[in-house]
């Protein structure tokens, strides 16, 4: 068994044992959504990655959840109440109860609780950002709080830890959600506090990298055309997966050195080739899907173009859809702003773009008050 794990589950059996102190109350949180530069494509039983991943937090695209709780002895089986932005969403909730359900081991008190969650995001959900990092990231992050409340204690770990570890188990990405900045998740060789059973924060960020900014082109609105969990499991039979693995890792330790050393130009070699790489994978998975359209592809040489000729710090990344993340230092973002208006917003649909930046990380929510 897994290290934190056991752990967890120790102090799940302490916790239990425990008196509850607040049966009733409500938490919030908001938690940011998060983009990869070294992307987590493929992973094994029990949500390990396959390879360590970095991601960068953004600042403004984020989920909302509210939740409050009723415990009672009484009840045997956790009980939810599920609203996505106010209203009954019934795909969410089935992805909830699932991940309540798989949880409980860790927060033996879902069994004797009723929740009513109710989340929100303020990004489009048909803008094909990925929602699902700041949706269970926000999520654990409540249910850790409640948690604290109902006992009266406070988790014997760095509750980001717990919270990154829960998340997790939600969605891979999400794990990376609960920390500002720069995320890193999964084992590599450059980071010896690495863990493929939580994130960590990216320490030592360079100046010049920090403040990132991330333009999203909406290339393609609506939903992603593969599932993050096919495209995983695709991994298993693609046949250039090892090397992808592999490659991954070598990616994740020139960054660890770049992003010390602040060469933009090398993050932004790294970034790309991450990009092009997860589109490969899916490419030749089988079947194979192309999520690139003509309009990625026209973006993604424009940038390259723009690049070369203003010598401007910028370049792109992509998740898995056809959408086109404009990744750039804030010196240089008056004169990118301008080049996205003019030359990248034409390829958008209906001439979406969505300005994020870099993030300090999640946040209490308004309607906080264990
Ligand atoms: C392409 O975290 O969505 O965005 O763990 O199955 O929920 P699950 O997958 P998910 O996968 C994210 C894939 C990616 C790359 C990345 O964020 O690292």
């Amino acid at each position: 068994m897994k290290k934190f794990e056991t752990i967890l589950l120790n102090e799940a059996s302490e916790i239990h044992s425990e008196k509850v102190l607040h049966s009733e109350g409500s938490t919030s949180w908001i938690s940011p959504s998060n983009i990869a530069i070294v992307k987590y494509w493929g992973k094994r039983p029990g949500q390990i990655p396959a390879n360590a991943s970095l991601s960068l937090t953004l600042s403004k695209a984020h989920t909302e959840t509210s939740v409050s709780f009723s415990y009672d002895r009484a009840i045997k089986e956790p009980r939810l109440e599920f609203k996505f932005e106010g209203k009954p969403q019934e795909q969410f909730e089935k992805r909830i109860k699932k991940y309540i359900l798989e949880i409980r081991e860790f927060l033996p008190w879902l069994n004797h609780t009723k929740l009513s969650i109710d989340s929100s995001n303020n990004f489009p959900h048909s803008s094909g950002i990925a929602s699902s990092a700041s949706a269970m990231s926000a999520l654990a992050l409540t249910l850790c709080d409640i948690e604290e409340k109902m006992y009266g204690r406070k988790t014997s770990h760095d509750f980001m830890k717990k919270a990154s570890f829960l998340a997790r188990l939600g969605s891979g990405s999400a794990s990376r959600s609960v920390y500002g900045n720069m995320a890193e998740w999964g084992m590599t060789a450059c980071r010896k506090e690495s863990s493929d059973e939580y994130a960590i924060p990216v320490t030592g960020i360079h100046d010049d990298l920090l403040m990132l900014r991330d333009s999203i082109l909406i290339i393609e609105a609506g939903k992603k055309k593969v599932s993050s969990s096919f495209g995983h499991d695709l991994m298993k039979s693609n046949p250039y997966a090892k090397l992808r693995f592999e490659a991954a890792e070598e990616n994740m330790q020139r960054l660890c050195s770049v992003i010390t050393g602040g060469d933009i130009g090398q993050f932004i070699d790294i970034m790309e080739n991450e990009a092009l790489s997860l589109h490969a994978m899916m490419m030749t998975s089988s079947p194979g899907f192309i999520l690139m359209k003509p309009n990625s592809l026209k973006a993604i040489e424009l940038i390259r173009e723009y690049r070369r000729e203003s010598g401007a710090s910028l370049g792109f990344t992509l998740d898995a859809g056809a959408n086109v993340h404009v990744i750039y230092t804030m010196k240089s973002e008056s004169k990118v702003e301008k080049f996205i208006d003019s030359e990248l917003k034409p390829l958008c649909e209906n001439g979406l773009v969505i300005h994020d930046e870099m993030g300090s990380g999640p946040e209490r929510g308004v309607k906080y008050d264990v």
